[in-house]
């Protein structure tokens, strides 16, 4: 297999309830190093499953999941902590710790997972936050911040360690228009300044066709299309047609 591709996932097919629910179905993906790639697809078509196969949270049925060459059910157990620390992750709520200051919530990580001492979780905490934009007193609890500087936050906690690969899971879904542009142009400088392989989970296809270097829409537990944003565009699958469109009318009910 080739050393470009930082995951690289071969014949994926995943059900539950033993075998009653087939929410995967046979899915090839690569994700080239440092590229930045949308999943897209309607809700429950298993695009957060995909992720957390990723992740090694789930295990395959059949097939394989690769990343930096190495089949994560190869893995031994004892090993797996070590690995995890290639992954940055971005929840859609950004899950942070709502009794927890900003400052613990991104130093949580390093004081889980690492031997720094305080003076250097200080420093690297301070910087992380501060490089993303979060200017003021990191002693305010998460409740006390807008929308945007929570995904700020739980964007710092995720890249704290400095990961290589960095997924999010809807980090747009149900925020207003201007802080779905800032975390867009959040993802774009993860990706620009940090060379990260970036993995996107949304529903936002405006976003995608502006960001991405290749989109992934999902239907059904297969991949319905991949390609560049331009293929996307001219893309003639019933179902990409019908989210291209159901997008266009969003946006002429916005500017109406
Ligand atoms: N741990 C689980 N156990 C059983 N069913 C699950 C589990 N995780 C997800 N599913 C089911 O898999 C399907 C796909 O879910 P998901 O990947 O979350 O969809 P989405 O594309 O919206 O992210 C859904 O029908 C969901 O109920
Ligand atoms: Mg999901």
């Amino acid at each position: 297999m080739s050393t470009e591709n930082v995951i690289e996932i071969r014949g994926l097919h995943k059900s539950f309830r033993n075998g009653r629910d087939k929410v995967l179905q046979g899915i090839d993906l690569d994700f080239p190093k440092g590229t930045l790639t949308y999943i897209l697809g309607p809700s429950g078509t298993g695009k957060s499953v995909l992720i957390k196969h990723i992740l090694g949270l789930l295990h395959p049925d059949q097939g394989e999941i690769r990343v930096y060459g190495k089949n994560l059910a190869d893995i031994p157990d004892r090993d797996l902590a070590e690995h995890r620390k290639v992954y940055g992750m971005l929840f859609q709520n950004s899950a942070l710790f709502d009794d927890r200051s900003i400052f613990e919530n991104v130093a949580f990580p390093l004081r889980e997972h690492t031997r720094l001492t305080e003076e250097e979780i200080t420093k690297k905490v301070n910087n992380t936050l501060s490089h993303l934009g979060l200017k003021g007193r990191y002693d305010k609890l998460p409740n006390e911040l807008s929308g945007g500087m929570k995904k700020r936050v739980g964007l710092a906690r995720a890249i704290i360690r400095e990961p290589s690969i960095l997924l999010y899971d809807e980090p747009t879904t149900g925020l207003d228009p201007v802080t779905r542009t800032t975390v867009d142009s959040l993802i774009e400088q993860m990706k620009r300044e940090l060379q990260l392989t970036s993995v996107v989970i949304s529903h936002d296809i405006p976003s995608a066709l502006l960001l991405a270097d290749h989109i992934a829409f999902l239907n059904q537990g297969k991949v319905a299309f991949y390609g560049t944003p331009a293929e996307f565009r001219k893309c003639d699958h019933p179902l990409v047609m019908a989210f291209l469109e159901a997008e266009q009318r969003t946006v002429k009910a916005l500017v109406q």
